[in-house]
């Protein structure tokens, strides 16, 4: 049963359940760009981030990669196992877009082989910032073997992930991922996977098909989310 609000965030509310190791979490249909300085609201958007993150999450279960899923409860919101989030945003990228294009000058599309693994600080009042291996243990505490777990889990889930937007008909060009420890310290996968947090491109066109598209102002967000919904499912049932 959901409980009281634990805590809300830009892109979900998260709530307590009768079980102390369980949250819901609820996605809302706010968008938020440039750590929040841009922000909209799209009906439909909490139920299509919803859906897409479940069936994700499911796909890699079926790859034996450990996240917090358990199950989507209803269009909005799903039941994930309660974590102690790492404060880092793990970015995998495959092909230059986005901040590594204006921060290192990089052309959008430059391939990356092998992909570029980088680590962020999760914390808006610093606009999360780059860091490295060094500054994330002062920071967050983790340990040695647990970011280099990270590390190894964030690029074999790249590897799942491409294959899966792939058949899709979709390029995996970059994505972020969060971390965090279950109560028996097991460290998984949390948080979502989503076109919030993934750029997604079309295998033919090219054209976008993410969070860029609210970005960027160049076209319908939820139609945008819808169809990769339905590329997602339609690939899932060819299999
Ligand atoms: O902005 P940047 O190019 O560094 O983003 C890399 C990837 O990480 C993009 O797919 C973006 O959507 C995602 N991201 C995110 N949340 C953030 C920052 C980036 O989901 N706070």
């Amino acid at each position: 049963m959901k409980g009281s609000l634990l805590y809300e965030g830009k892109a979900k509310r998260v709530y307590h359940t009768d079980d102390p190791e369980q949250l819901i979490l609820s996605y809302k249909d706010d968008a938020t760009a440039f750590n929040g300085k841009k922000k909209e609201s799209f009906p439909g958007k909490g139920r299509l981030n919803n859906l897409i993150t479940s069936k994700v999450f499911q796909s890699l279960h079926q790859q034996h990669i450990k996240t917090h899923f358990i199950q989507a409860l209803n269009e909005t919101e799903q039941l994930v196992y309660k974590t102690d989030i790492v404060p880092l945003e793990v970015v995998v990228r495959n092909k230059a877009a986005g901040s590594i294009t204006r921060r290192l000058g990089i052309t959008e599309q430059t391939l990356f082989q092998p992909p570029i693994l980088e680590l962020f600080y999760k914390n808006d009042e610093l606009n999360d910032p780059l860091i490295n291996d060094v500054h994330a243990y002062h920071l967050t505490g983790i340990r040695e073997q647990d970011l280099l777990f990270i590390k190894e889990q964030a690029l074999l889930i790249n590897e799942h992930l491409s294959h899966i937007f792939q058949k899709a008909g979709l390029e995996l060009i970059d994505f972020k991922l969060e971390f965090g420890f279950l109560a028996d310290g097991r460290l998984v996968l949390s948080d979502e996977i989503s076109p919030d947090t993934c750029r997604l491109w079309d295998l033919e066109t090219g054209t976008k098909m993410d969070k860029d598209v609210f970005r960027e102002e160049i076209g319908s967000l939820t139609d945008t989310y819808e169809r990769i919904l339905q590329r997602l499912e339609e690939s899932v049932c060819a299999k």
